[in-house]
């Protein structure tokens, strides 16, 4: 059966998941938690990463050489970038790109490339568990959004769908390692000057349908 890694970068997107593992054990590595166990008989490792994407590459790259997962999921909340996409609303991560990395710096040096996808598999796993979600881009970048202008900047830069910290990172990780991946996020602001408040308002809500989501893709996963 497959091994499942779970990435998030805060407690509260992954506490539910921790409460329900059975055969539960957990180890420090570099500062951070790794819980190991099994939800709904699948093998899974969770890791509580931290916000950024210092954290979020270093964290997956640890998690892939302990744990040696078969599939990265990463997974959290997100501010939304595009009209229709309104919080709440789940967003599955197609392909990544980094919004404060220049992609012609990216695409001439390593890695050679400037957008990572996730694997098709994955994806269809992820929006066949998520009625009604929203496929395509997630920008990633160590900025939390707040500003219309800056929104407005990144959307129009990246055609992303929405802005996190932690996805392209992982998603670049898991590429070098040769590790299929999705990323999974559900919205808790729209990543303008009304974000702030609308983070400290959604943010557990969002986490709480994310989990809901990764719950129901699980048994699909680990029968691949
Ligand atoms: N995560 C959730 N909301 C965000 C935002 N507005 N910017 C960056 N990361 C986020």
């Amino acid at each position: 059966m497959k091994t499942i890694g779970i990435i998030a970068a805060m407690e509260s997107e992954l506490h539910t998941l921790e409460q329900m593992l059975q055969n539960r054990a957990v180890e420090t590595l570099a500062g951070m938690p790794y819980y190991t166990g099994t939800i709904q008989d699948c093998p899974v490792v969770l890791c509580n990463c931290g916000v950024g994407k210092v954290n979020a590459a270093l964290h997956t790259q640890i998690l892939l050489d302990r744990y040696a997962p078969d599939v990265l999921i990463q997974s959290g909340v997100a501010g939304s970038l595009q009209p229709q996409v309104g919080c709440l609303d789940v967003v599955v991560g197609e392909s990544l790109v980094y919004h404060d990395m220049q992609p012609w710096v990216l695409e001439n040096f390593e890695p050679l490339q400037s957008v990572y996808l996730s694997d098709p598999k994955l994806v269809k796993i992820a929006s066949d568990a998520a009625a009604g979600c929203h496929v395509g881009r997630i920008a990633t970048g160590d900025q939390f959004v707040s500003d219309g202008a800056l929104r407005r900047d990144i959307a129009q830069r990246t055609k992303a769908l929405c802005v996190e910290m932690e996805g392209c990172a992982v998603a670049h990780t898991a590429l070098l390692n040769d590790v299929p991946f999705v990323v999974l996020r559900a919205i808790s602001d729209m990543a303008d000057g009304t974000a702030e408040q609308s983070f400290a308002e959604f943010e557990k809500q969002a986490a709480v349908r994310a989990v809901e989501i990764l719950l129901r893709m699980l048994p699909q996963i680990a029968a691949l």
